[in-house]
């Protein structure tokens, strides 16, 4: 029998000489006998895959485990090869920037990978920005995970465009995926100023059961990003899901921690191509966080606002408690309502207590899409584009089988 290693490089010759769309670097079986704990915690896992443990593990006495996921991170070659990180149980109070252009697979150590409630990763930071006790630095500071070939194509920056990324930035990570992981930004219990759980530029990102909690900001799918989350948890409370880029989420729980600004804020750009830009939250539950903040929020909460006028974000065949407003959307600002054409805050079929068809019309911002104008966005492939060509169908590092 070959090894993994052996195998591996079978399968990704094979795939390079077929089809690139078919290569996973590792399958179901392979992902799960690695997470899975055993004695020797790398049993089952590719050759050259690194540990991280917390202090407390007796894991950590071992040679070549890391006491920090950022000191895995940073060992790595900044080439194209494809790394993987098993990351065993415990709370890790860091910032994880990566960088490296290569496949990034980071697991989770876990005896149910089918169950994001039984993670046993956490990884904790505790920042925001823009209030007078924090002061104010870019939004990009504050992240708990960041993903971007540079700091500066991370910024958020400010005015229509955002921070200006220099023209020669090459694309950062092609093919980042983390597996049963909790990214958390826990600086206040409250919207307090941005305070980012995720930030993803310039780079193909995959969630499969993690976990992503802050209250204002949670996850900013930056320039270029194209991130994807299936399985997963995101709580926050204010414009929680905001970004110029293109995110899909499937079959995830949003969880609403109060009311504040939108639940989505995006920012579109014009570009020579026509671009998809945009937020689609598909297969998926909008819900409150809990028993005890539900009363508070009933008919309250905005699917979103428009953090520029070309914003794009769709809720498709997905559930909305009542905690959702009748209007679903809303302007940015009753002075500055950010409303114009262009402007594409959009529902697809969108079921449960908060959904209100009168509502809606009423409303007058919310766009209720027939099939044919559904069609356009109705899966990942339509709407991930490759660099600076804008081609769609860039969905090879997505993993269906999470
Ligand atoms: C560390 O090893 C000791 C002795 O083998 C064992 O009793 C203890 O449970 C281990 N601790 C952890 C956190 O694995
Ligand atoms: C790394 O991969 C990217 C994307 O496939 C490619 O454009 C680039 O040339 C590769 N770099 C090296 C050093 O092989
Ligand atoms: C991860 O998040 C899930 C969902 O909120 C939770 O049930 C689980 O206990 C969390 N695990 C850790 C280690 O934080
Ligand atoms: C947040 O990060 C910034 C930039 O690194 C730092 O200046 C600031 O002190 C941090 N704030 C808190 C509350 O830790
Ligand atoms: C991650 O990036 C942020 C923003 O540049 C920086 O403040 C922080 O020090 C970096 N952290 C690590 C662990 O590299
Ligand atoms: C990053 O952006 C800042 C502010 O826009 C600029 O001053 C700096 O030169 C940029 N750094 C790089 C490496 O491009
Ligand atoms: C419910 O959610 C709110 C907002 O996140 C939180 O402050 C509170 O502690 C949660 N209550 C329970 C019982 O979990
Ligand atoms: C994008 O193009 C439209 C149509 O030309 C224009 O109305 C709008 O102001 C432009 N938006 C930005 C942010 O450039
Ligand atoms: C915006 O819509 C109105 C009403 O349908 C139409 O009259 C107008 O020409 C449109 N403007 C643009 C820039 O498409
Ligand atoms: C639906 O929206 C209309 C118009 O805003 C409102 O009068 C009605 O009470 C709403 N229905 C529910 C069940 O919230
Ligand atoms: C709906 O909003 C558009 C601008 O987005 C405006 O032109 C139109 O008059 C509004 N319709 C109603 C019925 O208020």
């Amino acid at each position: 029998m070959p090894s993994i290693s052996t195998s591996l490089s079978w399968f990704s010759i094979l795939g390079l000489l077929f089809s690139p769309q078919t290569c996973l670097a590792l399958s179901k079986k392979e992902r799960l006998a690695c997470q899975n704990p055993t004695h020797d915690p790398l049993k089952g896992c590719p050759k050259h895959t690194l540990l991280v443990a917390s202090g407390s593990s007796n894991a950590t006495a071992k040679k070549n485990t890391f006491s920090s996921i950022q000191s895995a991170v940073l060992s790595l070659p900044h080439d194209n090869s494809t790394q993987y990180i098993l990351i065993l149980p415990g709370q890790y109070t860091e910032q994880v920037n990566v960088t490296r252009p290569g496949p990034l697979y980071l697991l989770g150590q876990t005896s149910d990978a089918e169950s994001l409630g039984r993670n046993t990763v956490e990884v904790v930071w505790h920042n925001a920005t823009g209030s007078a006790t924090t002061g104010s630095y870019d939004n990009a500071y504050t992240s708990t995970l960041t993903i971007a070939p540079t700091f500066n194509s991370s910024a958020t920056g400010s005015g229509p465009t955002g921070n200006p990324v220099p023209e020669d930035t090459p694309f950062g990570n092609f093919d980042f995926r983390a597996y049963n992981l909790n990214f958390t930004n826990d600086y206040l219990p409250y919207a307090a100023g941005p305070s980012l759980a995720l930030s993803t530029s310039y780079a193909n990102t995959g969630f499969y059961h993690c976990a992503f909690k802050s209250y204002q900001d949670t996850i900013y799918v930056g320039k270029l990003a194209n991130s994807y989350m299936s399985k997963c948890e995101i709580a926050g409370q204010t414009d929680f899901l905001y970004g110029f880029g293109t995110l899909w989420i499937e079959d995830s729980d949003l969880l609403m921690r109060g009311c504040g600004g939108g639940i989505t804020a995006w920012k579109g750009t014009n570009t020579t191509f026509e671009n998809k830009y945009g937020v689609y939250i598909h297969d998926s539950n909008v819900v409150a966080a809990n028993s005890s903040v539900a009363p508070s929020m009933v008919l309250k909460c905005a699917l979103g606002r428009p953090w520029n006028a070309l914003q794009r974000s769709i809720f498709a065949n997905t559930y909305l408690d009542e905690s959702i407003r009748p209007s679903g959307y809303i302007e940015w600002s009753t002075k500055e309502p950010r409303v114009n054409n262009f402007t594409f805050m959009a529902e697809y079929k969108t079921y449960g207590p908060g959904w209100n068809r009168t509502g809606r019309i009423e409303g007058n911002v919310t766009r209720i899409l027939t099939e044919t104008q559904w069609q356009p966005y109705s899966s990942p492939s339509k709407v991930f584009q490759f660099f600076k060509s804008g081609k769609t169908g860039n969905t090879a590092w997505l993993d269906y089988s999470a």
